[in-house]
């Protein structure tokens, strides 16, 4: 495996800490001959997906009823909201055209509690609460009277769209698990909050963060085939053609021919929800197993930011247990349980280990102290930074088998895929790791980066811009009167 040290000599002296770190590197080592079955694998599960998407332990494929790209001509002022896993963001979009915008917006954290209340009316009116604030900061006069705000809706879990301004939360995702949505169309559980509020607005599209990178980033770049996110969940969009999407051939209305491009969010993190491919460790399992939703995401809970915090801490757990890590922790206190808590460890663990280039491995040893209160040894520091390399690459290795696999399959050659999400942006050497990964698979050895045919860039401000490019596209065709989603 190619793991950038920067200097720092990982050996470990301990001979019992050296052999669980070879069985380490073997469990999370990914060759590419395995990423090349993964890939076929793959393909095969976005063409069935196509066909059906119903089948719970496939990809969905769902369609998004985005029929136009872009041209970068598009104008207009759009409010947009993202609900992603962590914040959520209201922002205010003015298309200029000429594949210029600006923004304005706000972000708000999202309470973990929210994730998992059990009343669905506190999320849809902390959304709706939100939107009130940056309506009432950017008027500071009062919202004018006759003001109609059409917004585009980030919704970034697998939802089912009948017609672009609707869609039913087909599973929750990422930790969320909220009673009484799934199944549900979450645009009028929205919209009785914004009523209540009396806040001026109207849902004009429901989109995927990943077809918002997609299109904001194809607004500006039209070499743009696929947006991707690598944050806390992990999916791609891209165009095929309706042609190729026997599901929903002979439910168009007549305007829509069988050439037109139509937006695919493929919600490929549920990719071998059979556990047919992917090289799962015990590690996977238990996670898998102790989720609010087994067998669900099986491709995500081995890729996303969600997860790779809890996968570093199962192994250092298994580890103590096993008397070779941490011999002085004593998990009397209540702090000292910190290790012991599901999900206390998030992705930044990872990425400050793996930043901390200093020789003693300090950082390392100030983050174990503050965080798990833990005092650590320079053997036990080395262990946990090559567990993160191990586990980061894997990571950046198996995400690219999404990309690969829709590139392959629509016989993408040469072309830029947007990526976005906390994972790409903030965990180090992820993009490198990543690009590395494409090139094995593709057999471009030799090439520097920059020359790569396939090149994951980072995006346009995906889910604002691309919710207001979308909800532009969507009035365009309205103008025209052509459809936006089932024949009715
Ligand atoms: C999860 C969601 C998906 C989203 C992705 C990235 O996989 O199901 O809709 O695109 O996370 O945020």
């Amino acid at each position: 495996m190619v793991i950038a040290t920067h200097g720092i000599d990982l050996t470990l002296t301990t001979p019992a800490l050296a052999g669980e770190i070879d069985r380490l590197e073997t469990e999370f080592t990914v060759p590419t001959e395995k990423l090349n079955t993964v890939i076929e694998y793959f393909i095969e599960e976005l063409n069935r997906g196509n066909e059906d998407g119903t089948d719970p332990t496939g990809i969905p494929m769902n369609v998004t009823w985005v029929m136009d790209y872009p041209d970068g001509s598009e104008t207009g002022e759009y409010l947009a909201i993202d609900l992603g896993g962590t914040n959520l963001r209201v922002v205010m979009v003015s298309l200029l055209g000429n594949n210029k915008f600006t923004t304005k917006q706000s972000k708000f954290h999202i309470p973990v509690s929210m994730r998992t209340t059990k009343n669905r009316d506190d999320l849809f009116d902390f959304i709706a609460s939100c939107l009130q604030d940056f309506l009432e900061e950017q008027n500071p006069n009062g919202i004018p009277k006759d003001a109609m705000f059409p917004l585009g809706f980030t919704f970034s879990y697998p939802a089912t769209q009948s017609r672009i301004n609707s869609g039913v939360l087909q599973r929750w995702t990422k930790g969320f698990d909220i009673p009484n949505v799934e199944g549900e169309d979450v645009v009028p559980l929205l919209m009785e909050h914004v009523h209540k509020r009396g806040l001026p607005i109207e849902v004009v599209a429901l989109i995927n963060d990943t077809s918002g990178t997609l299109v904001a980033s194809r607004y500006t770049d039209p070499l743009t085939e696929m947006g991707c996110i690598f944050g806390t969940g992990v999916n791609g969009a891209y165009y095929d053609r309706v042609a190729n999407i026997p599901k929903i051939l002979g439910k168009l209305e007549d305007d829509v021919p069988s050439t037109s491009p139509m937006l695919i969010n493929c919600e490929y993190g549920s990719f071998d929800n059979r556990h047919k491919v992917l090289p799962r460790t015990s590690y996977d399992i238990q996670i898998d197993n102790e989720s609010p939703r087994p067998g669900q995401q099986a491709f995500e809970k081995m890729t996303s930011g969600y997860y790779l915090g809890e996968l570093v801490r199962l192994v250092l757990l298994e580890l103590y247990g096993k008397g070779l890590l941490f011999k002085d922790y004593k998990p009397a206190s209540e702090q000292a349980q910190n290790l012991k808590t599901p999900y206390f460890l998030d992705t930044s663990f990872l990425s400050i280990i793996e930043a901390d280039e200093t020789e003693n491995l300090s950082e390392t040893l100030n983050l174990f102290s503050s965080k798990l209160f833990l005092d650590t040894t320079l053997e036990e520091r080395k262990f946990t930074k090559k567990l993160c390399q191990f586990i980061g690459t894997r990571a950046a290795r198996l995400s690219i088998c999404g990309i690969s696999a829709v590139c392959k399959k629509m016989n993408y050659k040469k072309c830029h895929v947007a990526a976005d999400g906390s994972v790409f942006m903030k965990y180090p050497y992820f993009p490198e790791r990543a690009a590395q990964g494409l090139s094995d698979v593709f057999g471009w050895e030799g090439l520097a980066e920059k020359d790569h045919p396939i090149r994951i860039v980072q995006s346009e401000d995906g889910s604002g811009v691309g919710a207001a490019v979308i909800a532009a596209l969507s009035h365009k065709r309205q103008a025209k009167g052509l459809s936006l989603g089932l024949k009715l």
